[in-house]
């Protein structure tokens, strides 16, 4: 028995050494003094954050201006007609530069329902809910006028805005927007649809 009772002895004296040590890790005993830094391990070190002042570069400014040229990774945007709707100044194009095909059609419904049917209305006859309720009234997308818009100047004048109109190039990528263009597209169609357009198969289940 006798034996047994030492180690016992022994480890619970080590426990109790174990546990006063460690509480002096915790916050209950705040100390003024600065913390023991055993390995800083380049935890400190001199450094400009963003926005700061500097007295080494001429113009006080820490932060540097990319050199002239640069181009961010990915921001390129060396197409044209992609990104701008347009060959070159106004020169827009006609046609959508995206594959027609039901995916970008549905893409294009779901980013239209949310970013525009709130004052275009879903239909895109503009008398979406904000209108009710006193905005200006934007003009219907089955005017003659906006059917014959090209393709590249809605992108455009969604991706820039236009007088009462903010810009969404921020909110939608590029690639949303086209999308939008070509629903925007199927929604003219829809309200200015012929029997002709509906495929032989069901055509006599609508009623003309
Ligand atoms: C907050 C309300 C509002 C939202 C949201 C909105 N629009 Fe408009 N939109 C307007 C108004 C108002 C006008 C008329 C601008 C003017 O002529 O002053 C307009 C005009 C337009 C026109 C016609 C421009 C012309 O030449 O007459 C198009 C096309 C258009 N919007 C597309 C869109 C698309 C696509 C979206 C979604 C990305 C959208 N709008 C979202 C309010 C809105």
């Amino acid at each position: 028995m006798n034996t047994l009772r030492i180690p016992a002895f022994i480890l619970t004296t080590l426990g109790l050494i174990s546990l006063v040590s460690l509480s002096g890790c915790t916050r209950e005993f705040p100390s003024d003094k600065p913390p023991v830094h055993l390995n800083p391990n380049m935890d400190n070190q001199p450094k400009y954050k963003a926005q700061s002042k500097s007295h080494f570069f001429a113009d006080s400014a820490a932060m540097r201006p990319p050199v002239t040229g640069t181009v961010a990774r990915g921001q390129l945007h060396d197409d044209n007609i992609y990104y701008t709707g347009s060959v070159k100044d106004s020169q827009y194009i006609d046609k959508n530069p995206m594959t027609l095909d039901m995916p970008l059609l549905k893409r294009g419904r779901e980013r239209y329902d949310i970013h525009c049917s709130p004052c275009h209305s879903r239909l895109g006859d503009g008398r979406g809910i904000i209108v009710s309720r006193g905005y200006i009234s934007p003009p219907s997308f089955h005017d003659d006028r906006l059917r014959q818009m090209p393709d590249g100047k809605i992108f455009d004048l969604l991706s820039n805005g236009i007088r009462n109109m903010s810009s969404y190039r921020a909110q939608v990528k590029p690639e949303d927007r086209w999308a939008m263009v070509a629903y925007i597209r199927a929604l003219q169609r829809s309200q200015n649809a012929r029997l002709e357009d509906i495929p032989p198969e069901i055509r006599e289940k609508v009623k003309p």
